[in-house]
């Protein structure tokens, strides 16, 4: 197995190899021991400053960071655009340049526009984790999802994925976690569906070699695992659907329908979850959701990319 990453920046899962992959959730598998012993912090990065610049709203990626980067005992700044100088006209790269100033190694980025964090890293001289760019990509979501997928398909050992189904279910036309995973877990080997309302889905999305599905029913009873996708309203600019009632009616995912299939099924949802639209409570809450699951493991996933940057930053 590599020892280091192969990049310098984590822009997307589009610029990892499969061995960087199986690198951090090797990491990670380290650090989520860490996070549940008692005592749960590390001296890790203790000569690494970072900063967290989220230009969008986030709880879980900006929780889970901010925690991965305590637990790893770096020094951390935060930054949230709406209490910043960007509402006075400062462009990015200024921004940035000024924060860099202040002797920071590495920053975490969530942007609404679609390659920020790429953008960023040709500009300047830091290394880059893009939490998020718009309807780009989320890769840490994607080494999250693919993390719990290993580790609840194989009862807890982190097993190999190659031939599993997964199928990516709702909104995948404006999801950046839909793109990462599709990405991350064809990488992986496994095969992937995505299913949705023909609005919500991309024209061309097979010559990314997934296969497409309208039909909830067929795509859960083809599948090993079901990640269930929030509807994102904010980014539709017209009326994709006829109503959220019928969304939910035809994509939702409810106890009836996952006790009807031939098999169980893993279940999963990124957050924020709309409870009664993409899935039930009593879904999300039930056995066979890895939902909380899988914010843990983002921690410990958070803490496995940054430890690894930062092993290389040391090294020059
Ligand atoms: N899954 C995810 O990215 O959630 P947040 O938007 O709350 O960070």
């Amino acid at each position: 197995m590599n020892k280091e990453l192969s990049a310098n920046h984590l822009l997307g899962i589009k610029q990892l190899s499969a061995a960087d992959i199986c690198l951090i959730h090797e990491t990670t598998v380290h650090f989520k021991k860490i996070i549940n012993r008692n005592i749960r912090k590390v001296p890790t990065l203790r000569d690494i400053t970072i900063v967290n610049l989220f230009f969008e709203n986030s709880t879980r990626t900006k929780l889970s960071f901010e925690l991965a980067e305590k637990r790893l005992s770096a020094d951390i700044i935060n930054f949230s655009a709406s209490s910043s100088s960007v509402k006075k006209g400062e462009t990015l790269v200024d921004t940035v340049k000024n924060i860099l100033a202040m002797k920071v190694d590495i920053v975490v980025m969530r942007h609404p526009d679609p390659g920020a964090a790429m953008f960023l890293s040709e500009h300047i001289d830091a290394r880059i984790v893009n939490a998020g760019d718009g309807t780009h990509e989320h890769p840490t979501q994607a080494l999250l999802d693919s993390f719990s997928i290993r580790e609840a398909l194989g009862n807890d050992e982190l097993i190999d994925i190659a031939g599993k189904k997964v199928v990516i279910v709702g909104d995948i036309m404006h999801s950046r976690v839909a793109l990462s995973n599709i990405f991350c877990l064809q990488k992986l080997g496994a095969e992937v569906m995505v299913c949705g309302p023909a609005t919500l889905i991309p024209k061309h999305i097979e010559s990314l070699g997934v296969k497409v599905t309208h039909d909830l029913k067929k795509a859960l009873n083809w599948c090993d695992v079901a990640n269930m996708l929030r509807v994102q309203l904010e980014r539709q600019e017209m009326k994709l659907f006829p109503s959220l009632r019928e969304y939910s009616m035809l994509y939702g995912l409810n106890k009836t329908l996952l006790d009807s299939l031939d098999k169980e099924i893993v279940v999963m949802h990124p957050g924020p979850i709309n409870r009664g639209v993409e899935i039930t409570s009593e879904v999300a809450d039930s056995e066979q959701s890895v939902i909380l699951e899988q914010v843990q493991n983002g921690v410990a996933v958070r803490m496995a990319v940054l430890y690894l940057l930062a092993s290389k930053l040391r090294q020059g």
